[in-house]
């Protein structure tokens, strides 16, 4: 393959594979963006996970197993759709630990109650569907297919947020405000899941042409707002926010500017969490070590090893 047969491959809305020419600049952020999303599926357990031991009934420990279980798969497929593009997923962990590699900012925020676990499933997962069912036209091969098989998954993990949030509405006067002061600390940051404004997105125009990006921060970010005022009304919260309307115009809602210098702050490393979050995976990291060690040292006695 060469470079007239790339932009051929892009133009005609094929995939380009691992073994395909691509232009360096092409792969490197194809890494960057794929080593993020696996960086924030492997951190993103941890807000829930510590969850886990105090969910109230054996039902909801379940599904919260589960869906904490569904990230640290998603993490796996995507490191590995990484690796195709000759990264090595013991750098990339490397760059995260030191600090190198960001993940999604909205991992860096507290669960305080019971009631962040359905609001996150709502929310969080819910922006993450916006963001991720583009990417399964993603033109690299690899990357599409993770995509696709993650937000099946993802739209498990929204509905069950969903569904705990119906059945804890449903509850007493004390759950009720333990839903809705959830939502008042999950909507702002959800709607920063979207990344900054188009026009302060610098990287944006070249994923567009590329079509490793489908659509703009923007146009994502109001699609998730026309999808999810409806879902609040249904459940019988507010969102916190004053502007928040029905524009008959445009046929969508209008809604207030999410506070960018707080985007800012958390994405350079001062959210309420970033410290422990990353001190957490450091953790893990050092303690897996002799599993690691050990597997390949038996894959090398087997001659199994790559
Ligand atoms: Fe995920
Ligand atoms: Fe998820």
């Amino acid at each position: 393959m060469s470079e007239s047969t790339f932009a051929e491959t892009i133009a005609k809305d094929q995939r380009v594979e691992p073994r395909d020419w691509m232009p360096d600049k092409y792969r490197q952020t194809l890494i960057r963006q794929i080593a993020q999303h696996a960086h924030s599926e492997i951190i993103g357990m941890q807000p829930e996970g510590e969850w886990i031991t105090r969910a109230p009934t054996l039902r909801r420990k379940a599904i919260l197993l589960a869906k904490v279980q569904d990230e640290a798969g998603h993490g796996l497929y995507l490191y590995s759709a990484a690796e195709t593009l000759g990264a090595d997923r013991g750098d990339l962990t490397k760059r995260l630990i030191e600090g190198r590699q960001k993940y999604s900012s909205i991992f860096n925020y507290p669960t305080l109650t019971f009631a962040d676990v359905g609001v996150i499933g709502w929310l969080v997962d819910g922006a993450a569907i916006c963001n991720q069912v583009p990417l399964c036209r993603s033109s690299f091969g690899p990357y599409a297919r993770a995509m696709i098989r993650i937000c099946k998954e993802e739209s498990f993990h929204q509905r069950q947020g969903y569904e705990l949030l119906m059945t804890m509405m449903g509850g007493t006067a004390g759950q009720r405000a333990m839903v809705q002061d959830a939502v008042n600390r999950w909507w702002w940051p959800s709607l920063m899941m979207f990344g900054p404004p188009d026009g302060d997105s610098p990287n944006s125009a070249q994923s567009m042409a590329w079509k490793i990006k489908r659509h703009s921060n923007d146009e994502l970010r109001q699609r998730f707002v026309d999808m999810s005022v409806p879902q609040a009304e249904a459940l019988g919260v507010t969102l916190p926010d004053p502007v928040l309307r029905w524009n008959a115009e445009r046929e969508h809602y209008d809604f207030g500017e999410p506070d960018w210098s707080e985007l800012k702050r958390v994405i350079t490393g001062d959210g309420p969490l970033n410290r422990q979050r990353i001190e957490r995976r450091r953790q893990a990291d050092s303690d897996g070590a002799w599993v690691r060690e050990a597997a390949a040292a038996h894959a090398a006695k087997h001659g199994s090893g790559r």
